[in-house]
């Protein structure tokens, strides 16, 4: 019998290769066909059980028809191929509608046109503000319009959904440096080479971090539910980015504030809770201290 099989667009990124690890652990005698349009963190991805057959496919999601075209027994699709972040989606705006908005939609017909479920990987940017934060960026903006349209497909098509939303993952994989870093990612990198933690004013901005065994086991939950729901990930607990930064006990030094900062995004409802049986298992305090442990100083 033919294996089924499941794509993974972004199966290379920071989440992607998490969640690629985890279903070489979770299933068996699948086909996990991993999609990127980047195969420069190949090396990193660790396939260590091999009880599933690997397909990588190095491509834009634009293409994806023409490029998953042979694949006729695909039963889910988890979408991490898009833009990841926030601040530099005013530099990168092109790159960033061009996968966010212009990519997805290929994604999405592509999805109704094989009747294959798709799963979202939201991001809880849009939340702070009453909602108004979703106006902050491109990148809150374009990932928060794709919410709407997965929904509208779902009504005017029946496109079949679970999303979950994503809050500050950080852990094993992230980026130190470089455009994708981000803050946990970015402070480790400036411990290790000791120099101080920079902190963009006012400091007091807080965020809801959750580590990426958490957010990779809440998507694999949610995979198995067939409710068209949404499901946020955080941990429910905030922490300013300068509390963070002083969890390191190392010298900080503040930056000036950046276009697009948001000062909250710490809605959390309890159906991922309620209906996946998810509870985050990791504290940021209890990883800084591990790391610091970890990396020699006291
Ligand atoms: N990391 C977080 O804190 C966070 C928070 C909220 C939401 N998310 C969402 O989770 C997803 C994954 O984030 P990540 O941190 O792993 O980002 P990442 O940048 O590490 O990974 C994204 C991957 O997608 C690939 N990609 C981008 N555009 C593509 C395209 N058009 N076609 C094919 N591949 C493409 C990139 O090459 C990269 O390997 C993103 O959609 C992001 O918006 C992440």
């Amino acid at each position: 019998m033919k294996k089924k099989e499941i794509v993974i667009t972004g199966g290379l990124g920071f989440v992607g290769r998490n969640f690629v690890e985890l279903l070489d652990v979770k299933l068996r005698d699948h086909t996990l066909i991993i999609f990127d349009k980047s195969k420069k963190n190949l090396n990193k991805l660790n396939l260590n059980y091999k009880k599933n057959k690997i397909i990588i496919i190095i491509a834009n999601t634009l293409n994806i028809n023409k490029k998953l075209k042979k694949y006729k027994n695909i039963i889910a699709l988890f979408h991490f191929g898009e833009f990841s972040r926030i601040v530099k989606s005013f530099e990168y705006t092109n790159e960033c509608f061009t996968s966010n908005t212009l990519g997805t939609f290929k994604v999405l017909n592509f999805c109704k046109e094989k009747k294959i479920k798709i799963i979202y990987s939201a991001s809880s940017s849009k939340f702070g503000n009453k909602g108004k934060d979703e106006h902050l960026s491109p990148y809150s903006w374009t990932k928060s319009k794709n919410i709407e349209l997965i929904k509208n497909y779902s009504e005017w098509f029946g496109l079949k959904y679970e999303i979950v939303y994503f809050y500050n993952v950080y852990g094993s994989g992230q980026s130190y440096y470089g455009k994708l870093a981000a803050v946990i990612g970015i402070f480790e990198g400036q411990y290790l080479k000791n120099q101080p933690l920079t902190v963009v004013r006012p400091g007091n901005q807080s965020r809801d971090f959750t580590h990426i065994s958490d957010i990779v086991r809440g998507t694999f939950l949610a995979w198995k539910k067939n409710l068209n729901k949404e499901y946020l990930l955080g941990t429910g607990t905030s922490y300013t980015i300068l509390k963070i930064a002083q969890l390191f006990n190392t010298k900080i030094k503040m930056v000036p504030q950046r276009f697009g900062e948001r000062l909250a995004s710490n809605k959390i409802n309890k159906d991922a809770h309620r209906l996946l049986g998810y509870k985050p298992k990791i504290k940021i305090e209890d990883y800084i201290k591990n790391f610091i442990k970890k990396n020699g100083k006291k």
